[in-house]
């Protein structure tokens, strides 16, 4: 793999795989549409990497580096990228856009990558002239902490694909799992969405309050943080959108999402977006 990383979307995901592709000597070119949106993600990695001098795990001229690897970049710089890495929006029409953009962009032996956490990767390739070089690559949040990368291929992902996608997660310090069909929600999103929804059923049935029940998850299961809190922080609106394809693609009611998480998302308190969610809730 060559050394040339483009991501396109600056929000939360983006901006963490930015961070980790720079840290790991990637030159990073940065997209997103919304105008500021690099800038301020540029502003945060910053901050995080002025923790690391802090912290003495980083000298400040290291850190500056990989701010210089980190650039904000413009569609006609990407056809020399060798990985792209889509992490806008979880909605298939709009990635769908993206992609077929970059397989005109971007030149004809790079891989085209989403960090998709749910959604097809073959009918995202489908959409392209090289579906062998596109293949899932789904990070987790928050991205520079969480070792896991989840390596996803489609129906026509090439052996070569997987390989090189696993060897770029590798160099960034990262272990990676292959899923083998593409399924939605591939491993962990199929676990952890049932666990979203029984926690919040709980909560909406008045079984318990909700510190109580992400209590008993952490000390209970030795999670990090409890499934509410963790909702909050992968954003509500995300999973909802995750939640209501999984239904859709597989007809369970274990994907059912709850009301409570309707009527949160509707009202706009979204959790990462806002810093609202269900702790800033009240079922009145
Ligand atoms: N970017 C970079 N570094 C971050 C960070 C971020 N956004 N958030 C936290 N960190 C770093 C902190 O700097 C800190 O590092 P140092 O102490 O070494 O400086 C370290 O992570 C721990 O952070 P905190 O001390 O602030 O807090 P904590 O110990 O409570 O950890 C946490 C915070 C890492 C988020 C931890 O609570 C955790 O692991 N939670 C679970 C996260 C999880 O499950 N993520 C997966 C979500 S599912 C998903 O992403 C898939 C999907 O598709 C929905």
């Amino acid at each position: 793999m060559e050394r040339r990383v483009a991501v396109i979307g600056a929000g939360t995901m983006g901006s963490g795989i930015a961070h980790v592709a720079a840290l790991h000597g990637y030159q990073v070119y940065l997209l997103d549409e919304q105008p500021g949106v690099v800038t301020r993600a540029r502003q945060r990695i910053a901050q995080r990497l002025q923790r690391d001098v802090e912290k003495g795990r980083l000298t400040a001229a290291e850190s500056e580096q990989v701010m210089d690897r980190l650039v904000e970049a413009e569609w006609n710089q990407l056809a020399d990228a060798d990985l792209v890495i889509e992490a806008v929006l979880e909605v298939m029409n709009v990635k769908k856009a993206v992609f077929e953009s970059l397989d005109r962009t971007v030149k004809p032996e790079a891989i085209l990558a989403t960090n998709t956490s749910s959604l097809s990767i073959t009918e995202l390739a489908a959409v392209t002239q090289r579906p062998q070089k596109v293949v899932g690559l789904h990070f987790f949040n928050p991205a520079p902490v969480m070792k896991l990368v989840e390596i996803v291929r489609g129906e026509e992902t090439s052996e070569e694909t997987v390989s090189a996608v696993k060897a770029f997660a590798e160099s960034l310090q990262k272990e990676a799992v292959i899923v083998q069909k593409d399924t939605p929600g591939f491993i962990v999103n199929r676990v952890l969405m049932p666990l979203f929804i029984e926690a919040m059923r709980i909560y909406e049935e008045g079984i318990a309050s909700k510190e109580d029940i992400d209590k008993a998850i952490q000390l209970g299961l030795n999670h990090p943080m409890g499934p509410l809190a963790l909702a909050d922080l992968t954003g509500l609106d995300v999973d909802l959108h995750v939640m209501d394809y999984l239904f859709q693609e597989f007809h369970d009611d274990r994907f059912a999402a709850p009301q409570v998480l309707r009527r949160l998302v509707r009202a706009g308190k979204l959790g990462r977006k806002t810093g609202k969610g269900f702790y800033e809730y009240s079922e009145s």
